[in-house]
């Protein structure tokens, strides 16, 4: 379970994420939706335990996020927005060095690392320097590094994104078993149509505040609206902008 509360970010004297809370249950996918800039990622650094909140409590499976980082950190799997990996390893030897970080069984990091290669289709560059794979394949990389422990909670930063189609489902469906065994999952996405697809509830997050938070089903019927990306521009404003600007595109070309 993930518990916000009045969480504030602040860098210099810029406020970045301006108090807001919501709770993740266990078995639960929380969507965290935004336009570019609005503060998602930001929070998901800090329920990582990655990066410290300036003010308000984030409570991880019980854990404060700001007095024992490095615990939240051994129970969530994180996956970043950029994969950060190590170019100059190969996806096998990177494997192994999270596995000893993480204190992992050899045994145990094998068939884990054996299952999930197969399940996302890479077994073919477990030997090539991940420097010179391709942004999907090391985004698959990503995920499966973030998922190796047995994260009870999973912080999933526009995982989905650079995915192909085959692996994409395979993702929707990994989230979906990881939801059956009861683990908190919070993750990111521009595409509303996978939000609405994958998510128990959302948020809408703009310019650092929570606008608004439900299931799809009630964000839809809330705001009138036939699905996510309708909502998601009308709570954002951005409807009318968008017209505008295509009408002056249409006129200008
Ligand atoms: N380390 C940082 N220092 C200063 N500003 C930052 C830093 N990280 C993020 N920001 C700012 O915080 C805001 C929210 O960014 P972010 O959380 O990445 O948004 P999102 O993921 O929704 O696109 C942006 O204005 C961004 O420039
Ligand atoms: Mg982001």
């Amino acid at each position: 379970m993930i518990e916000v509360e009045n969480l504030v970010k602040t860098f210099g004297n810029k406020s970045v994420i301006k108090g807001i809370s919501f709770t993740v249950k266990d078995g639960e996918i929380y969507g965290l939706l935004g336009p570019n800039g609005s503060g998602k990622s930001t929070t998901m650094k800090i329920l990582a335990g990655i990066t410290p909140p300036s003010g308000g409590k984030v409570l991880v499976d019980g854990i404060n996020v700001e007095e024992n980082p490095l615990e939240v950190k051994r129970i969530v799997g994180y996956v970043p927005e950029t994969p950060v990996l190590y170019e100059s390893l190969t996806p096998v030897e990177f494997f192994s060095f999270v596995g000893s970080i993480r204190g992992i069984s050899r045994g145990g990091l094998e068939e884990r690392v054996e299952r999930l290669v197969r399940a996302f289709g890479i077994e073919n560059y477990m030997n090539e320097l991940i420097g010179n794979l391709s942004f999907g394949t090391k985004q698959k990389v990503s995920i499966i590094a973030g998922l190796l422990h047995h994260p009870r909670v999973l912080i999933l930063d526009e995982a989905i994104n650079g995915l192909d189609p085959r692996s994409a489902r395979i993702m929707k469906e990994l989230l979906k078993g990881f939801k059956e065994e009861g683990k908190s999952i919070v993750f990111s996405t521009h595409i509303l149509a996978v939000a609405e697809a994958v998510c128990d509830r959302v948020g809408i997050i703009y310019n650092g505040e929570l606008i608004a938070e439900g299931t799809p089903e009630q964000l839809k019927s809330f705001a009138h609206e036939e699905s996510l990306e309708d909502v998601f521009l009308r709570l954002t404003e951005s409807q009318e902008e968008v017209s505008s600007i295509v009408k002056a595109l249409r006129e200008a070309f």
